[in-house]
């Protein structure tokens, strides 16, 4: 059986009810729903969950609402090999793409797609990100054959009805996703559907359309995050003048003074969700930080020549070993009620667990795949890549202004990887153009949670090498544009808390105290903290950043963190070079001039 394609009488948008037929008729799905967003749904469709399965109910009185999902273990990360930008054009879509054209992946997808919701529910998700009715928000609509996704889309983003009814008539980018696992009549389902055979998580920029297949984990399925919000939303910003990038926001207010906000990119696996929901250390009294969002920022310049920014996210999907008392506070109070945890460990008594959480871990766990696990054995008992997914708005420390549908001003933008050596705890670009280029060179070492070999350098610009949906020498060449559009433009910072001594020892101690370099930076943001010119831009001297509380922190380790060995700075250069020579058609002028002037100063 298959289901009636008739859109309800209350959805305007035609395109969308002919779109919603179309795929019903090439994946045939048994029935479609039409999500209203609602509570009711959401606690139906957990409910449902908990009886086939998919969702373990934790201990109501210890993690009130809360539920563990545990995936398949081959569908357990975003794929980067398995992401595809399908420009018309090759060149577009740059070498920071995996490309494949149009036509033949359309064909390609239709192909697996024919009749791939067989016996499940197809689940019509109209969302908005970012604030509903916000100039700076925009609107889709997920088609989804898992209910998990639905669920983690309600807290990830604003669904429903409401979403429709704003909508109107208007454009939305389609959003197409199966786990591309049919039942056939009287099959029973699997715990975690997916497809062992394919994946794709593809995107069409000139449609501006997405379709995800075969994997139902995280970024590959929950469309709004980095599909849209980053890789269409990237494109759509070149075209209309704005800034879509993978960045936290946080609110700084100084002690009776002014709050900024500043917004920071990092590449996955570098802090950054800790860093949005930073405790200032008690040395630094009366300087307060809230939270605007921990992973994306979608920017537009104001009437006013400053840039204006909003999460578009109404929620964290954030990466759970690691998360504890010492580093997220916040976060860890964020998750005690109404949380959907995914691959963590459980304990007897329906409680969550993972690596990093308590020193000891408790007593007879479970591990993330429903296997009693053996501490003493080499296997972690949450995957890596487990994850939380919690609303904002339970975050202790989330600001005030988190939905004010303008957006709130930046004054300035931080870029950070993971480095070991090279590059010092912070330094200001000189201008723009310099920090674009700070930016455009920054670089990070692979973790264990990343794809790949542990500790390698990769080049990763803007923390946006998985995540930007074009050629990245028109990318920057778009950051330069933006610049030269405002009047207030903001100040452009890079920044380390990673770099390590010759015993393997990190220098700095990161955590709250990177609230002592933040504090330097909104003093230059206000033209008052002191620095010195370096050859690779401006610097705080010892004095100028506030070292009092951090236990046997002396000048020399100050110096020695913020040193710049002209050796492995060119070294960097020869990288950069590097990167630039795989952009080269589109890099642009200013960037190569950069480089040049950068490689005389040393
Ligand atoms: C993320 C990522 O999950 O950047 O946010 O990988
Ligand atoms: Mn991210």
């Amino acid at each position: 059986m298959t289901a009636a394609t008739t859109a309800p009488d209350y959805v305007k948008n035609k395109k969308l009810a002919a779109w919603v037929a179309e795929v019903a008729q090439l994946t045939q799905p048994e029935r479609i729903v039409w999500c209203d967003g609602s509570q009711a749904e959401y606690d139906r469709l957990c409910a449902e969950m908990v009886a086939s399965g998919m969702l373990i109910k934790l201990n109501e009185k210890k993690r009130p609402g809360c539920f563990l999902a545990r995936s398949d273990p081959d569908d357990v990360a975003r794929m980067e090999d398995r992401t595809f930008v399908c420009s018309k054009n090759k060149e577009d879509a740059g070498p920071n793409n995996n490309w494949v054209a149009p036509d033949e992946m359309r064909a390609t997808l239709t192909k697996i797609s024919d009749g791939c919701m067989r016996g499940r529910t197809m689940y019509v998700i109209p969302f908005s990100m970012g604030p509903l009715g916000s100039h700076i928000s925009h609107i889709g609509v997920e088609l989804t054959d898992s209910p998990y996704v639905v669920v983690s889309m309600r807290v990830m983003t604003r669904i429903g009805r409401a979403v429709l009814d704003q909508l109107a008539d208007g454009f939305f980018v389609p959003c197409l996703h199966s786990v591309g696992a049919p039942l056939q009549p009287g099959e029973k389902d699997v715990v975690w559907p997916s497809n062992k055979q394919h994946k794709f998580i593809c995107h069409f920029p000139d449609e501006k359309l997405i379709w995800s297949f075969g994997s139902g984990y995280g970024g590959n399925a929950l469309l709004g995050k980095k599909c849209f919000a980053l890789r269409i939303a990237s494109i759509m910003a070149r075209e209309q003048g704005w800034l879509a990038e993978h960045m936290l926001i946080l609110g700084i207010q100084p002690p009776g003074g002014k709050k900024h906000y500043i917004a920071a990119a990092f590449p996955s696996a570098c802090g950054k969700t800790n860093l949005a929901m930073l405790i200032p250390p008690k040395e630094l009294v009366g300087w307060k930080v809230t939270t605007i969002g921990e992973d994306i920022a979608w920017i537009k310049p104001g009437k006013d020549g400053r840039l204006y920014a909003i999460n578009p996210e109404a929620g964290a999907f954030g990466v759970a070993p690691g998360t504890s008392e010492f580093t997220n506070p916040n976060c860890l109070a964020a998750l005690n009620k109404n949380t959907i945890f995914t691959n963590v460990a459980m304990t007897p008594d329906g409680d969550v667990w993972w690596e990093g959480l308590s020193q000891t871990p408790p007593m007879n766990l479970t591990d993330w795949q429903g296997k009693s696990w053996d501490p003493d054995g080499d296997k972690p008992a949450a995957h890596p890549n487990a994850r939380f997914t919690v609303a904002a708005s339970q975050i202790p420390c989330i600001d005030p202004q988190w939905e004010d549908p303008a957006g709130v001003p930046i004054s300035a933008f931080m870029f950070g990887g993971r480095r070991t050596t090279t590059v010092p705890l912070v330094t200001e670009a000189k201008d723009w153009t310099h920090g674009v280029y700070m930016a455009a060179t920054m670089a990070s070492e692979t973790t264990a949670a990343s794809v790949g070999k542990m500790g390698v350098v990769r080049r990763d610009p803007f923390a946006m090498l998985p995540f930007c949906g074009y050629h990245f020498g028109d990318y920057f060449n778009h950051w330069l544009k933006v610049g030269k559009s405002l009047t207030k433009e903001p100040k452009i910072f890079a920044v380390n808390w990673f770099r390590r001594d010759e015993h393997g020892k990190f220098m700095w101690p990161g955590f709250g105290d990177n609230m002592r370099v933040l504090k330097w930076i909104i003093e230059r943001c206000e033209g008052k903290g002191g620095a010195a010119e370096t050859p690779v831009g401006m610097m705080p001297r010892f004095e100028d950043i506030e070292l009092k509380g951090i236990a046997g922190f002396s000048k020399k380790a100050f110096d020695e963190l913020t040193r710049v060995d002209r050796d492995l700075w060119k070294a960097e250069v020869k990288d950069h070079e590097r990167l630039f020579g795989e952009l080269t058609a589109r890099m642009p002028a200013e960037m190569i001039e950069q480089r040049r002037q950068l490689e005389q100063a040393l």
